[in-house]
């Protein structure tokens, strides 16, 4: 009765942590929940606004491919934000997605095929990785393959050291950059690398760009901005410069609107064009009154510059109390702290049975590598999405329970 497929699936990392903490009882039961990668900064006051201005569109269906004013928007905000020529994105080239975990999830099903050059498709990840990966490439019915990135590789998979025969039945590909757990950065040069790579071997390479605009001092670089400077250098299409290749982009984090979905892919046209068509069977389009507001949140900078600022701040915080402690790196993106701390299981089980505080053993992100271990188990991850007032004597507990 059930798609027997998807048992290759294990439980999403949440409920395999709660039923880690099954009957432990929190040591503080106001203590903090570190585990969901939700901001709980203030959402700009101008999304709410619009919202509600806007509310008499609501009884209609909205456009799967978006409107006008969020296609401008979103393109322009690509444009100017990793240096392409304006004009050069279009609306063929973007998707609107309720969330981005929709569509890379959904992307699976638009690019794997049942078989690649007559053998079953593979799918690589890096590991750990975002789970929806996993869901794509097996609700798809190809392979997984988990590529580890560990502290010895900067935490960044190395693809172009896969064997031969794994990247010939290669459909799909994820880089997360900044990568969610480790905050680990893609240059321009690792991204170009691995562009040339897919277009070598005709798969499809997905760059999960969400934790963008969250970074330290380097601005992170983007794929679409790597495949720009490839055609500059005469590596490419000229007239399909995205050639292979997709970005994801979202307002969760930038503008901490997780529960307004509102996301979008943009590359490769013929690709975009495989997920609108899909999407009219399948897809939830964004309701007109969020379009608006997302449109708006694309076009201001500022609400994100502040954004930026806080998480500076509690860098600075999680650097005095952890720094010298449990492998600690300042990230250069993203929100999150990946610390070694032994067992992760362990840590996560302490931490809420003295603290009440929330985190996820890192096993539960990753899974075994080509080497048969699992990279995540030595670890936990820590979300720092709140507020300062909140985080700092949490961090000081930490510190001090592990
Ligand atoms: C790496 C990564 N990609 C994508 C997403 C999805 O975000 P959303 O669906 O809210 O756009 C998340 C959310 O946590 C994430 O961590």
């Amino acid at each position: 009765m059930l798609n027997s497929r998807l048992k290759a699936l294990p439980d999403y990392p949440f409920p395999r942590m709660r039923a880690l903490l099954g009957e432990i009882s929190p040591g503080d039961p106001d203590g903090l929940n570190m585990s969901v990668g939700e901001p709980q900064h203030a959402i700009p006051d101008f999304v709410a606004d619009i919202l509600d201005r806007e509310r008499a569109t609501y009884h209609k269906y909205p456009p799967v491919a978006g409107t006008p004013d969020w296609q401008q928007a979103v393109a322009g905000w690509l444009e100017r934000r990793f240096e392409i020529a304006s004009g050069t994105i279009g609306a063929d080239h973007l998707v609107p997605l309720s969330g981005s975990r929709e569509g890379l999830f959904a992307i699976g099903m638009v690019t794997i095929d049942r078989r690649k050059n007559g053998q079953m498709p593979a799918v690589l990840m890096p590991n750990p990785f975002y789970q929806p990966y996993a869901g794509a490439a097996i609700a798809a019915g190809a392979e997984p393959v988990y590529v580890n990135a560990e502290a010895k590789d900067g935490f960044l998979p190395d693809y172009e050291a896969l064997p031969k025969e794994l990247l010939e039945r290669t459909a799909l590909c994820f880089i997360c950059s900044p990568a969610n757990p480790q905050g680990s950065l893609a240059s321009l040069d690792y991204l170009k690398k691995a562009i040339l790579l897919a277009r070598k071997y005709d798969f499809v390479l997905v760059g999960d760009e969400c934790y963008s605009e969250i970074y330290d001092s380097e601005v992170p670089a983007g794929i679409l901005q790597a495949c720009v400077e490839l055609a500059k250098e005469g590596k490419g299409d000229a007239d399909n410069p995205f050639h292979n290749v997709v970005c994801f982009n979202s307002l969760s984090k930038r503008s901490n609107l997780a529960g307004l979905r509102s996301a979008f892919m943009a590359g490769d046209p013929v690709i975009a064009a495989e997920c609108r068509r899909l999407r009219n069977y399948g897809g939830s389009p964004l309701p007109l009154p969020v379009y608006a507001a997302s449109a708006a949140a694309w076009r201001d900078e500022e609400h994100v510059i502040e954004n930026r600022a806080l998480y500076r701040r509690k860098f600075d915080l999680a650097e005095k109390y952890l720094s010298g402690r449990f492998g600690f790196i300042r990230p250069p993106g993203g929100f999150c702290l990946w610390l070694d701390v032994g067992d992760g299981e362990e840590a996560t089980k302490a931490l809420w049975r003295e603290a009440g505080i929330k985190v996820l053993p890192g096993a539960y992100l990753a899974r075994e590598g080509q080497n048969g271990v699992n990279p995540g188990v030595p670890y936990i991850r820590l979300v720092l999405v709140h507020g300062e007032e909140l985080l700092e004597p949490t961090l000081a507990k930490i510190a001090t329970i592990l």
